[in-house]
């Protein structure tokens, strides 16, 4: 089967960003023209395109369809210029969370900034292409690195993972899922246990259709089932991503992340984060300064747009919590694996060479 893609760019650098609508998913696959910069903020805010690393992708596409605006809109080199900051700005901000974003979105303006003051509309979109394709190109590279260091490390025997880290959510094979498929296709066989990841299911509707699609065995549940399937000993390891990582190791992830670490404890699984470099935010120094999105009561009330409480009842809907450093056994990176999760180990393993 052919690997999901999440984005791509159709045309030159005057051409336009296609996002396939995850919402969508598993029931059709839909491609979303995105021509304009609010249809983009707008797919990033919805979720048509999700998982940190695509939307670092699709945010660096984002500044090329912002160029793509001011070339149409006549602006002059100056006007250019400020319109895709200006953009840049909103597409950086869409979601909180994940640091990836404004990563990818900071990394390509950087690439902007040292040229000549007069330079077109033209040109910005040429050179924010350039980089955009650059950093979707690099993190189908850092996927596969992430699975070789993940898969040596990965116990024998079922695997529990909590949201979506396939392909959908990167721009190559993933991270935790990337290490779950590259252990499959080096010959390991298992069964791949996903919480279904309540509000938006991610688990059921994203990760469980990329199993298949592969002939992964799949078994989904509900996400209140992984405490009676760690304590009847059928799970040999947890593998989840990230939203952002803290200089300490703190890890924010999907909402059901640190409860599902504490399970995992409890019952002496252990309990791995997969995710790439851009992923760590090391200027802060532990996970109480990750912002955390807080989503729409609709989500929680009515989820899958069936209404499931009472009018009148209120939600709690954070997007993403903060699992504590000292609940991870290991974070794999494309660097390696860092083992145990301290600010030292982690400085180290990040300052090493990156993949070959
Ligand atoms: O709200 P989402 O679906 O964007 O949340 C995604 C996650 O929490 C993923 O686990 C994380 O972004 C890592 S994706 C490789």
């Amino acid at each position: 089967m052919t690997r999901p893609v999440s984005v791509r760019w159709t045309g030159d650098a005057a051409g336009h960003l296609d996002i396939l609508d995850q919402t969508l998913l598993p029931g059709g696959i839909v491609w979303r023209e995105c021509r304009d910069v609010d249809s983009v903020v707008e797919a990033i805010r919805s979720l048509r395109v999700r998982g940190a690393p695509a939307i670092g992708i699709a945010g660096a596409y984002g500044l090329v369809v912002a160029a793509g605006e001011a070339v149409r809109g006549g602006c002059d080199a100056s006007r250019a210029r400020a319109h895709v900051l200006a953009r840049g700005e909103e597409l950086a901000s869409a979601r909180p969370t994940a640091v990836n974003l404004r990563w990818a979105v900071e990394r390509s303006l950087v690439k902007i900034a040292p040229l000549a003051a007069d330079t077109s509309a033209e040109t910005l979109a040429e050179v924010l292409l350039a980089e955009a394709r650059t950093i979707h190109d690099e993190d189908r590279r850092l996927c596969a690195a992430i699975g070789r260091h993940g898969a040596a490390v990965l116990p024998t025997g079922n695997i529990l993972t909590h949201c979506n880290t396939g392909a959908l959510a990167t721009g190559g094979d993933g991270t935790a899922l990337g290490v779950i498929t590259a252990a499959w296709d080096s010959g390991r066989r298992f069964e791949v246990f996903a919480d279904e990841t309540r509000p938006l299911f991610q688990g059921a509707r994203l990760t469980a259709w990329e199993l298949v699609e592969r002939g992964i065995p799949v078994t989904v549940l509900v996400d209140a089932a992984a405490g009676h399937l760690l304590a009847t000993g059928r799970i040999a390891a947890c593998i989840v991503g990230a939203d952002r990582i803290t200089a300490n190791g703190d890890t924010a992830n999907k909402i059901g992340t640190y409860a599902l670490a504490v399970l995992a404890a409890a019952h002496g699984v252990p309990f791995f984060v997969a995710a790439p470099s851009s992923t760590f935010d090391l200027a802060l120094t532990d996970g109480g300064d990750i912002p955390i999105e807080e989503r729409g009561a609709a989500e929680v009330l009515a989820p899958l747009g069936v209404q499931a409480a009472p009018a009148g009842a209120r939600a709690f809907n954070p997007a993403f919590d903060v699992t504590p450093a000292r609940l991870i056994r290991a974070i794999i990176t494309e660097h390696g694996v860092i083992e145990p999760v301290t600010p030292a180990r982690i400085a180290a393993v990040l300052s090493g060479p990156p993949p070959r």
